[in-house]
């Protein structure tokens, strides 16, 4: 028996289609440890759901293997779904009529927690999300963030070891999406392993320790989160502004500084330049680019988190930077 939390080797996934075959994933390998969090990220249709439905035994695979925590998706439906609870962004399906305790509870009793248990767990399961004021109100009276709350107690009502959770965030509100956040962070002091895709990089920057980029159904990068910035080149961005005589950019002066755009309007210049290693001596590199200007400021952004991905999404695109990114044959 393995043990990793999920196992994904070689997995394929084609669909039928009047136009031809579609294929969605193709040789998929992913493994996600006991108590990692692992964000999932790609464009539209680059496969995350049919992934996360395949690891949710909701959908079969045409090749391969996926397993949790040993047992097959295929073989071991049964025992997956014991050991999983998923939650699938902009989901339906919870009985308006009813309470938010009583779809709990009717949902618990379908991923099999006996009825005692469920007694127990119920009230803690609502608290753990927020749902305790309103948690006898019919469904059809909550707010998106609630039901998708109530998604996910009851993605984990099993206390399942392992969390399947797409677009977890899809439609909230800040505050929403904030509120669910801080549940699935919370999860991590559980050790529970989670596999979260969503697209805002906000989620999967505070919450993932790795992250993998699907594109066009195959894995093309596999990295710790801090190692994902250094797929961009570069850690800042400075915009520098000032008067007089514009800047006569001598970038060949560092390997450090990267121009951007040079832009002029009254009498006043905005520079924008990307800096790989922002340090100490950076404003001496930026001083030889600039060459004696008169600035008037200067604004150091620290890379986020989405400008890596648009970075890396756009070398994709181009097919070029495949040396910045770690490719998986
Ligand atoms: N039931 C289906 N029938 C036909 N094609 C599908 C089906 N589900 C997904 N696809 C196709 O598979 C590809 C991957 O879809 P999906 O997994 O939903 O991507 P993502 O979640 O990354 O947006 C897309 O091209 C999509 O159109
Ligand atoms: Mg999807």
């Amino acid at each position: 028996m393995s043990d990793a939390a999920i196992e994904v080797e070689g997995l394929g996934r084609t669909f039928k289609a009047r136009g031809g075959d579609i294929v969605a994933l193709r040789d998929v390998n992913l493994r996600v440890e006991p108590g990692e969090i692992v964000g999932l990220l790609g464009s539209n249709g680059a496969g995350k759901t049919t992934l996360t439905k395949i690891l949710a035994t909701l959908l079969l695979p045409s090749s391969g293997t996926a397993r949790v925590f040993g047992h097959d998706v295929t073989k071991d439906a049964r025992e997956v779904r014991r050991m999983s609870g998923v939650v699938l962004g902009g989901e339906r399906g919870l009985y308006g009529k009813l309470t938010g305790r009583e779809n709990l509870r009717f949902f618990g009793m379908l991923a099999g927690v006996g009825r005692r248990r469920l007694t127990e767990r119920l009230d803690a399961a609502l608290d753990r999300v927020g749902l305790t004021e309103v948690a006898d109100r019919a469904v059809d009276t909550y707010s998106k963030g609630m039901r998708q709350r109530l998604h996910l107690a009851i993605g984990m009502i099993n206390e399942p070891p392992v969390l399947l959770l797409d677009e977890p965030t899809v439609g909230l509100d800040p505050v929403e999406a904030e509120r669910l956040r801080h549940d699935v962070a919370a999860l991590r002091a559980r050790g529970t392993s989670v596999l979260l895709t969503s697209h805002l990089l906000l989620d999967i920057e505070r919450l993932a320790d790795r992250v993998v980029i699907l594109a066009e159904g195959a894995v093309v990068a596999d990295v710790a989160v801090d190692e994902f910035a250094k797929l961009a080149g570069y850690t800042a961005v400075v915009t520098v502004r000032g008067t007089g005589r514009s800047p006569v950019l001598d970038t060949g002066r560092s390997s450090q500084i990267m121009v951007d755009d040079l832009s002029e309007a009254e009498g006043l210049w905005t520079l924008r330049l990307r800096v790989r290693d922002w340090s100490v001596d950076s404003f001496g590199h930026l001083g030889a680019v600039l060459g004696g200007v008169e600035i008037l400021g200067v604004d150091v952004a620290p890379l986020r988190l989405e400008d890596v991905y648009g970075h890396v999404a756009a070398q994709l695109a181009t097919g070029s930077g495949t040396d910045a990114v770690e490719v998986h044959p």
